[in-house]
């Protein structure tokens, strides 16, 4: 099976749109959606549609922004001060329909074809963040999947888990540039971010998004450039808070 990896889209139409356009060369039975659609950006409802319109073929986890623009209150807990204003103003926003969507994404981790599954924070928690070894080596330790897709952090990056002689090693890489090819070895197990469709925070301001043929077992990064002045310009229209804008120009 061969398939697109979208996360972390953050009410970004206009990054979406351009990952959509990028994505629609490629050969792919399906699409898997690792969570947040929304929060921090201003287009949620255009957003929402576009991935409920993709239909069955998306098998998706909720993001911790899913989850609490449904409830704003948990902003108050969760987020900071930026992030809980555009959840209180996303909520006001979006069309029965659209929320209905968002209350019916699963919590992480689902099992997508057997040792494949997905996640948003981690495969303990949907609210944690995976930056470490330590914490991917922790993280392992809550699935036996070989490989589990994550979002949450926004930067594309990958842990490779090897285990010799029952010691486990796990070692983390950064993924750059605008095509990443990646052959897994089964007898390893990863930790892959295809990182985020829609806030990028590896100081590079386009778009991401992944590739993955399960029989091949080669991943694929892509990183694609989108309007982003257009997307800052609909972020400051809206009467959000401009560093929610700005922080799109340099990918932070
Ligand atoms: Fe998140």
């Amino acid at each position: 099976m061969r398939y697109l990896i979208l996360s972390d889209v953050h009410s970004n139409l206009e990054a979406m749109r351009a990952v959509m356009a990028h994505a629609s060369r490629k050969r792919r039975d399906g699409v898997l959606f690792l969570g947040d659609a929304v929060g921090y950006g201003a287009a949620p409802n255009q957003v929402v549609e576009r991935l409920r319109m993709m239909g069955n073929v998306v098998r998706s986890v909720r993001g911790n922004h899913d989850r609490v623009v449904l409830d704003p209150t948990q902003g108050a807990v969760f987020f900071n001060n930026h992030a809980r204003r555009a959840a209180a103003w996303t909520a006001e926003l979006l069309t029965g329909a659209n929320q209905r969507w968002l209350e019916s994404l699963p919590v992480g981790p689902r099992e997508v074809e057997a040792g494949l599954e997905i996640c948003h924070g981690s495969p303990a928690d949907e609210d944690e963040y995976l930056f470490t070894e330590p914490e991917a080596q922790l993280a392992y330790g809550a699935t036996e999947a070989k490989v589990i897709f994550f979002g949450h952090s926004n930067v594309p990056c990958m842990f490779e888990l090897t285990e010799q002689g029952g010691r486990q090693s796990v070692v983390g890489v950064l993924l750059r540039g605008s095509r990443v090819v990646i052959d897994l070895d089964p007898t390893r197990r990863y930790l892959i971010n295809p990182g985020s469709v829609g806030q990028p925070r590896d100081r590079d301001a386009r778009a991401s998004y992944g590739l993955y043929d399960s029989e091949a077992r080669r991943f694929t990064l892509y990183r694609v450039a989108y309007d982003v002045d257009a997307a800052r310009r609909r972020i400051m229209a809206a009467g959000l808070p401009p560093i929610l804008g700005d922080r799109l120009l340099h990918g932070a």
